[in-house]
């Protein structure tokens, strides 16, 4: 890590050091050109982020190409995060399908290393479908963690990847990683949604980073967005900052070992993101926004996830 100040302050994915504040680029494959999407990823490497989460299934494969026209040769601190466990299929409302299997895995992997022009992903999130939302596995792809843990250790121990994450896994399924070496946990979660806190909490005791995805209620329709709730829009209207701001913030004061992605195509909303890094919520604040717990309801309209 360099003497670059790190938005969110500093923070550890497994060994590795990063800034607290990363940024998650699922959405880059919408992103109208190259262009756009290169200008989002340097100005996040400019501002000091160096954690960026991606997955060959994004696109498919063209957020990874367009990480690699933009950054490569990267920096040498910047942490590339992927994960496997489903396949693009083009479909809508979701354009995944379970991609489960110890052979898939592999597959996936091989995938990221050409794509990204990696001879290492630096950190692989096996990303199960135990817990909405999203696609479920059916048949053959309904696959135990144990099989999917070992194809994983041995790609790691071929120096394929550096290190092992899970993505949305409930807390029995966690511990049951736990002997493999855990460096990550990526579920949804967020001011709206702690209905992972317990899984959270087993992170914080065990020096595992919590990855939240959907860190502003997620890009999907659908989802209730975390600015919109009207105590946040309260403690935000006090702090002159904006709602989004204190998602973010809050979900860095909640926990130390939180690492957050938050996703966006904006040059404008990335540097409100990263900035983000710098509020300050008071006790009074922290207290308000603690009370608002799981109010999330139910999404509607994204009928094949689950929940
Ligand atoms: N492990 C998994 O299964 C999994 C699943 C989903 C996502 N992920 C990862 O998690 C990352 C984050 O998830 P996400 O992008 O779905 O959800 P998110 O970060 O909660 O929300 C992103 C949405 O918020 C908007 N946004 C971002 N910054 C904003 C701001 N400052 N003000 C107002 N709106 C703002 C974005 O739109 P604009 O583009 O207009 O800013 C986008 O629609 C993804 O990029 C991906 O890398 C992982």
């Amino acid at each position: 890590m360099t003497d670059q100040p790190r938005p969110g302050g500093p923070g550890n994915l497994g060994a590795t050091p990063v800034a607290r504040m990363g940024y998650g680029a699922m959405q880059l494959f919408e992103s109208p050109t190259v262009d756009d999407a290169a200008t989002v990823l340097r100005r996040a490497v400019e501002l000091g982020v160096n954690h960026i989460d991606t997955a060959s299934f994004y696109g498919p494969g063209e957020v990874n190409r367009r990480i690699r026209a933009a950054l490569a040769p990267y920096p040498e601190d910047l942490v590339i995060v992927s994960k496997v466990g489903a396949r693009y299929t083009g479909e809508q409302p979701i354009p995944l399908a379970a991609a489960q299997r110890p052979a898939d895995l592999r597959a996936a992997v091989e995938d990221d290393l050409r794509q990204l022009g990696l001879d290492c992903v630096p950190v692989v999130n096996l990303r199960r479908m135990d817990l909405g939302p999203g696609v479920a596995a059916e048949g053959d792809q309904i696959v135990d963690v144990d099989d999917q843990l070992t194809e994983m250790i041995a790609l790691r121990d071929e120096g394929k990847i550096g290190a092992i994450g899970v993505s949305a896994v409930p807390v029995e399924v966690l511990r049951r990683a736990l002997p493999a070496g855990i460096a990550c946990v990526q579920n949804a979660y967020s001011l709206l949604d702690r209905s992972q806190e317990e899984t959270l909490q087993l992170c914080a005791a065990e020096g595992i980073a919590w990855v939240p995805y959907f860190p502003l209620g997620s890009s999907f329709p659908g989802f209730p967005k975390v600015a919109d709730h009207p105590a946040v829009a309260e403690v935000a209207g006090d702090l002159g900052v904006t709602g989004a701001q204190v998602g973010l913030a809050w979900l860095l004061a909640h926990a130390p070992n939180t690492l957050l992605i938050p996703g966006t195509r904006s040059v404008a909303h990335l540097q409100e993101n990263v900035a983000a890094g710098d509020v300050t919520l008071s006790a009074a604040a922290l207290e308000r926004l603690d009370a608002i717990g799981t109010t999330a309801p139910q999404p509607h309209g994204v009928e094949p996830f689950q929940r």
